[in-house]
C-alpha cells in the first residue's frame, strides 16, 4: 500500500500503520483528518477487508467519510455512536505535555467534538511536528461567517490585551473565495509564533462571541505515536 514514498510520507504512513494497533474488534473509533489520518483510515480498510475486522468508525469530516465507505469501514455518526472507545487522528503541532494545534486541514470542530466524546484519543505525527512551544504553526479557529471582520478585529484586539506576541489574523481562503468548514464557517488564522499560556488563550477564544472553536487541544491527547522518514515509530 504504501509503495515508494518520500520521507514525509513515510513517515505519517508508519505512524498511521502502527495506530491501528489500538483499534480492536468491536470498537467504535472516531477516525480524524488529514493526510496522515488518511492512511491511518487505509490501513484500518484493510484489516476490515483482508482480517474481518469488525468496528464503526465516526468520521471528524466529509473527506474522511468519503474515504472510509470507499475502504469498506462502516461509518455511523456521532449520536448513533454515543460515545467512542478510541480516536485517532492528526496534528499540526504536538508538544511534551500532548497539547497540540490542529485544524490545518480545517476540520478542527468536528476533530474536536469527536475527541472529547472518546475514552482514548490517540495522535499520529511525522517527527516535524514536534515542538518546543506550541504556536509556530498559525493557529486555526472556526468563526461564523455573520460579521466575521467584527469578530477577526476583537479578536485581535483581544491577543493585544494578553500581551501575545504576533497578533496578526487571515482569513482562510480556497482561491478567491474564503476557504468554508463543513459546519458552513469560516477559519481564521493567528498568526502567533510561540503561545506561551495555551490553555487560557483557548478559554478566552471559546469566549468571544463569533468563535465556535479553536484548534487547541489541551489536555485531550493520550499518546502521540511519531513516525520518522526512516521507517522508525516511537510513543511519546
Ligand atoms: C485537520 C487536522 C489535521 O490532523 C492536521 O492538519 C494534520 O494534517 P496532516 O496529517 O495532513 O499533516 O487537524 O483539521
Amino acid at each position: 500500500m504504501s509503495g515508494e514514498l518520500s520521507p514525509i510520507d513515510k513517515a505519517k504512513f508508519v505512524a498511521a500503520k502502527r495506530s491501528v494497533d489500538y483499534v480492536e474488534d468491536g470498537m467504535r473509533v472516531g477516525l480524524g483528518t488529514g493526510s496522515t489520518a488518511a492512511w491511518m483510515v487505509r490501513c484500518l480498510g484493510e484489516l476490515v477487508r483482508d482480517d474481518g475486522l469488525k468496528i464503526k468508525g465516526v468520521p471528524t469530516s466529509t473527506r474522511t467519510a468519503e474515504l472510509a465507505r470507499e475502504v469498506g469501514i462502516e461509518v455511523i455518526s456521532l449520536d448513533e455512536a454515543k460515545w467512542l472507545d478510541l480516536t485517532i487522528d492528526g496534528a499540526d503541532e504536538f508538544d511534551a505535555n500532548l497539547n497540540l494545534i490542529k485544524g490545518g486541514g480545517g476540520a478542527l470542530l468536528q476533530e474536536k467534538i469527536v475527541a472529547t466524546a472518546s475514552d482514548q484519543m490517540v495522535v499520529i505525527a511525522d517527527v516535524g511536528k514536534e515542538v518546543e512551544t506550541l504556536g509556530a504553526f498559525p493557529l486555526p479557529i472556526e468563526v461564523i461567517p455573520f460579521g466575521w471582520e467584527t469578530t477577526k478585529s476583537l479578536v485581535e484586539e483581544m491577543l493585544i490585551s494578553m500581551d501575545v506576541l504576533g497578533r496578526d489574523a487571515t482569513l482562510r481562503m480556497n482561491g478567491d473565495r474564503p476557504f468554508v468548514t463543513d459546519e458552513g464557517n469560516y477559519i481564521l488564522d493567528l498568526h502567533l509564533g510561540r503561545i506561551g499560556k495555551a490553555n487560557q488563550l483557548a478559554m478566552v477564544l471559546n469566549q468571544m462571541p463569533g468563535v465556535v472553536e479553536n484548534g487547541l487541544f489541551i489536555d485531550i491527547c493520550d499518546v502521540v505515536i511519531v513516525g520518522y522518514g526512516d521507517g522508525r515509530v516511537e510513543t511519546r
